[in-house]
């Protein structure tokens, strides 16, 4: 467990231990170190306008027992709104919504936690929830119904991908919406990622992000936030976006500075997209990087690299096992040997 020293984290850290109840300290420690992958698909066609072409592609359900074999504890499930939900407020498309739940199921059948992410970017069809797009009851209701329908302990509610260009201190109403009626629909035990802006960017979470988020409450945790976590995203390359096929940074230093924030602020928080290409260069920066997050546990959980699924093998980031059944150089060589 590490921990800044120094003053004021000191005074921080005896501050919030002073109001939070152990009982539920414990609790939050006791989820274990996560690793795996994300496994894309049931996204496709959502751009990061929150547009839909509806070409989503259910993936191979056959890698979840294969990564779980390799290690891998948590699998992240990218999935459309628009495909769950055709209208807003309406019920959930059943015949989409079984072919999602069945993948889930297999997911979970491993044992692993899995990751609902309704991959929307904070958006739909162009409008940015609560600011002038979908209202906050439109998704506090797609929550409220996923909830219900996803309520395994195993679940881990990932209430939205990559905001990005909105107004934080409105996200922030946005995601209190979302929390409130995932507790309200029974869904008291499960962990829910909040993502700030900048596509969920790590990088001056605190300052972008954090200071925001942190007025977010639990009703089913009272006076405890240790069930909602912050959820960032990085990408090594020249561009910051995870389109490249060579890394340049392994961004250490910037993960360490997450990690300091959420120790002194005795929070928790999780890398739900990091990746790299199959590229000597990722393999080193990318390894560097999720061996700081692994050693950042307990605050830092862990991590879901991007991706495999329905990607073929040519994706710059793939990581989908090749058809003879062999990984991908990033998975063997950065993401396999820091999984729990
Ligand atoms: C894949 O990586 C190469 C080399 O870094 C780059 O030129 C290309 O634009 C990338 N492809 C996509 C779709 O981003």
């Amino acid at each position: 467990m590490k921990y800044t020293t120094g003053l004021i984290g000191t005074v921080l850290s005896l501050a919030v231990f002073a109001s939070a109840s152990p009982l539920t300290t414990r609790q939050a420690s006791s989820i274990p170190r996560l690793g795996g992958v994300n496994i894309a698909g049931f996204d496709f066609g959502i751009d990061t306008n929150g547009g839909s072409s509806g070409g989503y592609v259910p993936p191979p359900t056959s890698q979840f027992a294969h990564f779980q074999s390799k290690g891998a504890n948590i699998f992240r499930v990218p999935v459309g709104w628009q495909y769950l939900q055709p209208s807003l407020g309406g019920s959930l498309d059943s015949n989409f919504l079984s072919q999602y739940q069945n993948t889930v199921n297999v997911a979970l059948a491993t044992g692993a936690y899995v990751i609902v992410d309704v991959h929307n970017y904070a958006r739909r069809d162009g409008g940015i929830i609560g600011q002038g797009g979908p209202s906050n009851d439109q998704f506090a209701n797609l929550w409220s119904q996923l909830a219900s329908t996803f309520n395994n302990p195993k679940i881990i509610y990932g209430i939205m991908n990559e905001p990005h260009d909105l107004d934080m201190t409105q996200w922030a109403q946005s995601v209190q919406a979302a929390v409130n009626a995932i507790r309200s629909a029974g869904s008291t035990s499960q962990y829910i990622l909040m993502p700030g802006t900048n596509y969920a960017s790590v990088d001056q979470f605190q300052q972008n992000s954090g200071q925001y988020l942190q007025v977010v409450t639990d009703p089913a945790h009272s006076g405890s936030t240790d069930y909602l976590l912050y959820d960032v995203h990085r990408y090594l390359d020249a561009n910051y976006a995870g389109q490249l096929q060579e890394c340049v940074r392994d961004d250490v230093a910037v993960f360490t500075a997450f990690a300091d924030y959420l120790n002194q602020n005795n929070r928790y928080g999780i890398l739900s997209e990091t990746g790299g290409g199959n590229t000597q260069s990722c393999v080193q920066y990318l390894g560097n990087a999720l061996s700081y997050v692994k050693s950042a546990y307990p605050h830092f959980l862990g991590f879901t690299t991007w991706a495999a699924g329905s990607f073929d093998t040519s994706y710059n980031l793939t990581e989908t096992p090749n058809a003879d059944g062999s990984d991908q150089l990033i998975f063997t060589g950065a993401v396999q040997p820091n999984l729990p």
